[in-house]
């Protein structure tokens, strides 16, 4: 009875799996993969497995012939005895060797050329480098994404070029996290004391298919929130990164609220946020406010707090109760409690960030 009740709920997980399987987002997954490393690292994954399998056959038929071809049929002969057998040994040693072998090359060869960091350290004769490099910084529950040569600092939606190499250093702030984009390659985790690097690609097809949007993930259990560290990537044609790089650069002081409901936003925003939040791009002194979120561009991002939709509604929401939303999140407290009317002219004002139109 005790067993049948042990089982009772396989129908159920069954049954999950399969409607589960079907959520989710698209290009979430490293068996979708959507780039080089991607795709190296899937096909590592597809040639283990296979040779598992190969083994597991080859084993399971060798055993089932034994035990009936050879079972005991009658007491009193001794089977024929094989230790010491030099033929045997040599083909059970060699045969795991060979295998081993045919993982090892193709996996030692993609360590290093996936490891392959050299672009990032040359430098062309005026000072400047071709690879794209981007800081990553790893914050409890967000991400700030650097770019160096750009000279511009944003946060929760990285923007990259598709169909090239982006460099990037990655470092966690408080604890470690890690830095995980499954559809374009492995994990790789932010540490405070050391810095991380690694590239990626994004294909310009997969990301036609993705809507231009990836997801990022922190992969490395850093605190309640943990699982709600979540970013976004835009991966865009070259000529259109060119061009958010280039609006982005131009916002040399805070925009100009629109409405007066946003300007008393920012007369807010000025007083609670302004010590912890940027709203200009080129905050890459680490004195600058970098506390908190870059919010430069935030009108133009699809999530808020990186995990819910866009709107002034969860925005709202969000402001009045993060710790809600992110348990244990460093906002919490920050500020004093806001009436109705300033929550909706802050949101007014934080949704009028906008670099692209
Ligand atoms: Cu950061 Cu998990």
């Amino acid at each position: 009875m005790k067993r049948l009740a042990k089982w009772r709920l396989f129908p159920l997980f069954t049954a999950l799996a399969l409607i589960l399987s079907g959520c989710g987002e698209p290009y979430l997954s490293a068996l979708r993969p959507a780039g080089e490393v991607a795709e190296r690292q899937l096909w590592l994954m597809k040639l283990s497995t296979w040779i598992m399998v190969l083994v597991i056959l080859v084993v399971t038929v060798i055993f089932l012939i034994v035990l009936f071809k050879y079972r005991r049929k009658h007491d009193k002969e001794i089977p024929k005895q094989v230790e010491g057998n030099h033929a045997l040994e040599i083909i059970w040693t060699v045969i795991p060797i060979i295998l081993l072998l045919i993982l090892a090359v193709p996996t030692v060869a993609d360590t290093f050329h996936l490891a392959d960091v050299k672009e990032m350290d040359k430098k062309n004769k005026d000072g400047t480098r071709d690879a794209l490099v981007v800081n990553v910084r790893a914050s409890l529950y967000w991400w700030e994404f650097e770019y160096p040569d750009q000279k511009i600092v944003t946060s929760q939606e990285l923007v990259v070029p598709t169909d090239e190499r982006v460099y990037f250093n990655l470092k966690g702030s408080d604890v470690k996290h890690s830095f995980w984009i499954p559809a374009a390659g492995g994990k790789m985790d932010t540490n405070t004391d050391t810095v991380n690097k690694m590239w990626l690609v994004f294909d310009s097809k997969k990301a036609e298919e993705a809507g231009d949007l990836f997801y990022g993930k922190c992969a490395e259990l850093c605190g309640p929130s943990h699982a709600l560290m979540d970013f976004k990537v835009r991966a865009v044609p070259r000529d259109e990164f060119e061009q958010w790089v280039a609006s982005m650069q131009d916002v040399k002081e805070p925009a100009k609220p629109e409405t007066a409901d946003a300007q008393a936003g920012q007369e807010i925003f000025n007083k609670s946020c302004i010590g912890c939040h940027a709203v200009t791009p080129a905050n890459t002194t680490p004195e600058a406010a970098r506390q908190g979120p870059n919010l430069t561009d935030f009108g133009d991002r699809t999530r808020v707090a990186g995990i819910l939709e866009h709107n002034e509604e969860n925005l709202k929401n969000w402001i009045k109760d993060p710790d809600k939303y992110k348990p244990g999140n460093l906002m919490t407290g920050a500020y004093g409690e806001l009436s109705e009317e300033q929550l909706d002219q802050l949101a007014a004002y934080l949704m009028g960030l906008k670099v692209q139109d």
